[in-house]
């Protein structure tokens, strides 16, 4: 019996600091390596190319470029690709690798937040080149990438020590929210909220009070060890998991910027074309499926003073990555992928037998919303 407790209490502590003795100082910045999927492994790869439909010559969005494992895909299939990523890390390792693709005009890579793509596809070349405003499919991979995670400078990780930053892109406002600002300034309140409603973290009130007591606090590692101290092991690194979920969500504004985006991207995608989405937590696969259900079964596709079915879901439900994807690539176990494709609803309208009456029954308001909405 003693023996138990004793052991017991030896493995408690060691679980407790184990880090310490493995955790790399973020001082040392691992290069960036040239190997394909050293910097990410691309979820689902296969289905998401499937899921766009792939057509030799089309153009395709990847929102969430990272280490362009998916856009390399797209490009083997024979699509062209405009990638956007808000990260300057992933942009410069993605541009130098793909490079012969950019040299080809088959790739064209844009760093922004993909909240502002209805403008920045306004100012693509591929784009111009061809005369179109619209793609034939989006791409979208939600989250961070395995580099951004593994990458102790960034400050995403709570097994690795370093700034409490996590910002995705670091450069490109210097004045811009960070992880060492929501720990060190926010007061318990806002704190609390933001672990509750990001993290879905139950213990949130709990867990801010203590970070609030605990201030200053400069680095993951000493986040880390402030909330594992009031935290049952055997609960540490799910709760860990969700408070830098929270944190991460919130310093990027990822919600709101996955809201903006999802509200206008029919606009940029030609009648048929698809939408791909992988997320990988209910905040987002919430949204993506609400913004994919079918709005009514009226098969004229329309209901007074409602919305329109812009998409049609093309699976019923999201699909999950394969057993053996997820022994091979852990980072893969809770992805949800949800495909649509965007209705040609003016095309359909024109086509139904009861063109006039449905004319007659949208009125001139709705039309007008209808047109502005597929912008005609
Ligand atoms: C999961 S990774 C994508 C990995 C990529 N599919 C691959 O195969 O390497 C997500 C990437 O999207 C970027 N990202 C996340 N949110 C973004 C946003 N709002 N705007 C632009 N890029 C974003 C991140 O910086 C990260 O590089």
């Amino acid at each position: 019996m003693l023996f138990i407790i004793v052991f017991s209490m030896l493995f408690r502590h060691f679980y407790t600091y184990k880090h310490l003795l493995s955790r790399p100082r973020y001082e040392t910045y691992r290069s960036l390596t040239s190997d394909a999927y050293s910097y990410h492994i691309p979820v689902m790869r296969d289905e998401c190319c499937d899921g766009l439909n792939i057509v030799k010559d089309g153009i395709y969005v990847d929102c969430t470029l990272g280490g362009g494992g998916h856009t390399k895909a797209i490009l083997d299939r024979g699509g062209k690709v405009i990638g956007i990523d808000q990260d300057p890390d992933a942009i410069k390792r993605t541009t130098e690798l793909l490079q012969n693709y950019i040299l080809d005009g088959r790739l064209e890579i844009l760093q922004t937040n993909f909240r502002y793509i209805t403008d920045s596809l306004k100012g693509s070349k591929m784009l111009l080149e061809v005369n179109r405003n619209k793609v034939d499919g989006v791409l979208m991979d939600l989250g961070i990438s395995s580099y951004q995670i593994d990458e102790a400078t960034r400050g995403f990780s709570f097994g690795k020590d370093g700034p409490l930053d996590m910002r995705m892109g670091k450069n490109s406002n210097s004045n811009s929210l960070t992880a060492f600002t929501i720990i060190n300034q926010w007061d318990a309140t806002a704190l609390a909220n933001c672990l509750y409603e990001f993290g879905e973290e139950k213990r949130s009130r709990i867990i801010a009070r203590e970070i609030i007591a605990s201030r200053p606090l400069n680095t993951t590692g000493e986040l880390e060890q402030v909330i594992s101290r009031i935290t049952h092991w055997k609960e540490r690194s799910k709760t860990l998991a969700r408070c830098f979920q929270a944190l991460r969500i919130v310093v990027n504004d990822e919600i709101n910027a996955l809201d903006e985006t999802l509200n206008s991207i029919h606009t940029c995608i030609r009648p048929g074309g698809r939408l791909v989405v992988l997320s990988y937590h209910s905040l987002e696969d919430r949204r993506i499926k609400q913004l994919m259900k079918p709005k009514t079964d009226n098969p004229d596709m329309f209901i007074d003073n409602k919305d329109t079915n812009i998409w049609t879901p093309v699976t019923k439900k999201a699909l999950i990555p394969s057993e053996s994807e997820v022994e091979n690539n852990r980072r893969a176990r809770s992805a949800k992928l949800r495909i649509a494709e965007i209705n040609d609803i003016l095309n359909n309208l024109n086509k139904s037998p009861n063109t006039g009456d449905n004319k007659k029954k949208m009125g001139a308001k709705q039309l007008a919303k209808l047109q502005k909405k597929e912008e005609l």
